[in-house]
């Protein structure tokens, strides 16, 4: 009985997916894919259009348990032109997300990622702001009243080796370490990986010593492998990955330590044309990882996706492969759960693709889907896995 069940529910939900999609053009979109449907142009559909998340939506985040979507809107210049926003949805109805509650944020927000504390684990959200220089967090659930609870403002403090793109911080990413104690943000304008201790009884960040990367890095995204021992950087500047180890000491707030073990360009040949690496992604219970090249035209018209992996090579990683990545400028990129469907979102020319993944051999294969959003000249900016 009990496998007759979860059968009927595998082949239930493995049918269609959900993913939602920001776009720079001021909407959030839901996307189905038909998982049976052979055909790349038919299999992608647009399920709802919204018009939320302030006049640029930037980055989503899901909170599967609590069926709410989380948006963060880059609208703003500056540290003190404070109108970007933080939207929050509900997706009860998976294909329909609702607008719950939207608050003012700090300029320029890139990304985010929710964290818990206290005993009674309650949520919060880390949100980087690129333009406005900072970082700040917020208490969920979140409310039309809510206000920041912390905001960490950064100025340079010395020369920068690219000053067009260093004119000020820019931290371009939030995520959390594999003890879910710290979260750290990879800063490209100061070349820096900012460091905050979590306080686990309320919810406040403590700053900590930022670890400073190679000059003329300008760090972007990260990920951590799946022990927790290693970090891996996309270095949108240097057009590299660095990889560094990990360690703790146990007995200090501040005690997550970074040491460069490596940095190389992600593609076999050891070289790419000029182009900026983005996302960084680790499947789920894998060693692959997976990189996006911005500009790179190695699949001209569009760009790749680089492949890598750390088995042959103790200290850092190894670029496998580049494949397509089926449209312009990859600026996200995202895993299924399963491992078996790579979702691309391509900002220029404004797609979705989703690709297959082996899972024993993590190649990425044929396209399965791919789907044109909004407005074209605006670009898509991120695309996300519904929980379904
Ligand atoms: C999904 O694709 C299959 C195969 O093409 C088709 O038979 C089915 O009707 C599609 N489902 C939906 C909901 O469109
Ligand atoms: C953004 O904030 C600045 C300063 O507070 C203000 O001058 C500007 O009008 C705001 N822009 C929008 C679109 O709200
Ligand atoms: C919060 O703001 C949203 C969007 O502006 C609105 O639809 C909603 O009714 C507001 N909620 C409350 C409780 O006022
Ligand atoms: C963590 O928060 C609690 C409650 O606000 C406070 O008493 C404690 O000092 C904080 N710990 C640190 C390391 O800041
Ligand atoms: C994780 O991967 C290992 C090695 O590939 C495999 O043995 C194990 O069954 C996997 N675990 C899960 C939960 O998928
Ligand atoms: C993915 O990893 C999480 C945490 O390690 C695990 O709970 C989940 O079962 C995994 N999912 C799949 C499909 O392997
Ligand atoms: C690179 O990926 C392509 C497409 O998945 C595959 O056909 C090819 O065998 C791979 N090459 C290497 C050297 O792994």
């Amino acid at each position: 009985m009990k496998t007759i069940t979860s059968l009927l529910l595998f082949s239930a939900t493995s049918l269609a997916k959900t993913l939602y999609v920001s776009h720079y053009d001021g909407h959030v979109y839901t996307l189905t894919y038909n998982t049976t449907d052979p055909n790349p142009e038919t299999s992608l559909t647009l399920a709802s259009t919204l018009t939320a998340c302030g006049s640029m939506p930037s980055w989503l985040e899901l909170d599967a348990d609590a069926y709410l979507l989380y948006c963060i809107d880059e609208t703003g210049t500056s540290q003190t032109s404070g109108n970007g926003s933080l939207t929050s949805f509900d997706i009860s109805d998976v294909s329909r997300p609702a607008v719950v509650s939207e608050t003012g944020t700090l300029a320029g927000g890139v990304a985010s990622v929710i964290y818990e504390a206290g005993e009674e684990g309650e949520k919060f959200i880390a949100i980087a702001h690129y333009e406005g220089s900072s970082v700040s967090t917020f208490p969920l659930p979140l409310t039309n009243d809510t206000t920041a609870l912390q905001t960490f403002l950064f100025t340079l403090t010395g020369p920068v080796t690219v000053p067009d793109r260093q004119d000020a911080p820019h931290p371009h990413s939030v995520f959390l370490d594999p003890t879910a104690s710290y979260i750290l943000s990879p800063d490209l304008g100061a070349d820096l990986i900012r460091i905050f201790a979590i306080n686990d009884s309320d919810g406040t960040l403590t700053e900590c010593e930022a670890h400073k990367t190679v000059p003329g890095d300008g760090p972007r995204h990260g990920v951590f492998n799946q022990e927790g021992n290693r970090l891996y950087i996309t270095n949108e500047l240097a057009d590299t990955v660095s990889t560094y180890s990990v360690s703790y000491k146990d007995d200090c707030t501040c005690g997550l330590s970074l040491k460069l073990r490596n940095e190389i360009v992600p593609s076999p040949t050891g070289k790419l044309p000029t182009s900026y690496v983005a996302e960084i992604r680790i499947p789920n219970n894998s060693t692959n990882v997976y990189v996006t090249v911005r500009g790179d035209q190695s699949f001209a018209p569009d760009d790749s996706i680089a492949f890598l992996d750390p088995s042959p090579n103790p200290t850092g990683l190894v670029a496998k492969n580049l494949t397509s990545s089926f449209g312009s400028y990859p600026r996200t990129l995202v895993i299924s759960e399963d491992g078996s469907l790579v979702a691309v979102g391509n900002q220029k020319s404004s797609s979705v693709a989703i690709v297959q993944r082996d899972v024993e051999t993590g190649e990425l294969g044929e396209l399965v889907g791919n789907l044109q959003v909004g407005d074209v000249e605006a670009g898509l900016s991120s695309v996300i896995w519904g929980s379904d």
